[in-house]
């Protein structure tokens, strides 16, 4: 009887400890079921605590989020030119060629501005920064293809553009 009863829970250990799906580190089995990859569709492991991310994420839901956000990117001819670049294939449908406003997609879509009106010229570099990243009021994002940097030197250009472009006295000053 004491035997049996022994026997009976010795089993019960062996089934408990090598079953269920966390149970990978010590199971006994070798058809890899259970092990320690996640399955479709399961939440992503959270990072270890106090660890920092390394690979310079920025997260903001808001564009005033990153207001303050310092340009890192030296504005030198070699940005500038990238971002010019950069400028012509992503932005001149609905700014424009010369960044003024008018591209052809501002007649079927709300307007562009024009990216050197006095209130684009006062937006500091990470709000245009953060505009690019997250989009406008109505303009779309454009984070999809343009890296961090890639998006630094298109701001580069907009500054550019707004130091080589008069200030208009009066008329448009959006
Ligand atoms: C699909 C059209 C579209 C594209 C593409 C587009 N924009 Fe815009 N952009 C707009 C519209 C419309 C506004 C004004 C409304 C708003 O803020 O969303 C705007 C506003 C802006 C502003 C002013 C934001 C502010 O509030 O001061 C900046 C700066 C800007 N765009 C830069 C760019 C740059 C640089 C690109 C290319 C990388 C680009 N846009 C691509 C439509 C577009």
């Amino acid at each position: 009887m004491w035997r049996d009863l022994l026997a009976a829970s010795a089993m019960l250990v062996f089934l408990s400890t090598g079953c269920g799906e966390n149970a990978w580190n010590n199971d006994w089995r070798t058809d890899m079921w259970y092990q320690p990859s996640l399955r479709p569709q399961h939440a992503p492991r959270p990072e270890p605590e106090d660890s920092v991310p390394v690979q310079g994420v920025i997260v903001a839901d808001e564009r005033d989020d990153l207001e303050d956000l310092p340009d890192p990117v030296q504005r030198d001819a070699a940005s500038i030119a990238r971002g010019e670049r950069l400028f012509s294939t992503r932005c001149v449908a609905c700014h424009g060629k010369e960044g003024h406003g008018g591209g052809p997609v501002s007649k079927v879509f709300p307007p562009a501005p024009d990216l050197c009106f006095p209130s684009i010229r006062a937006r500091s570099d990470g709000f245009l920064f953060a505009t690019l990243t997250l989009g406008g009021r109505a303009m779309p994002s454009q984070k999809e293809g343009l890296t961090v940097h890639d998006r630094w030197d298109v701001v580069n250009f907009i500054r550019h553009l707004q130091a080589i472009t008069p200030v208009p006295s009066g008329g448009k000053t959006q």
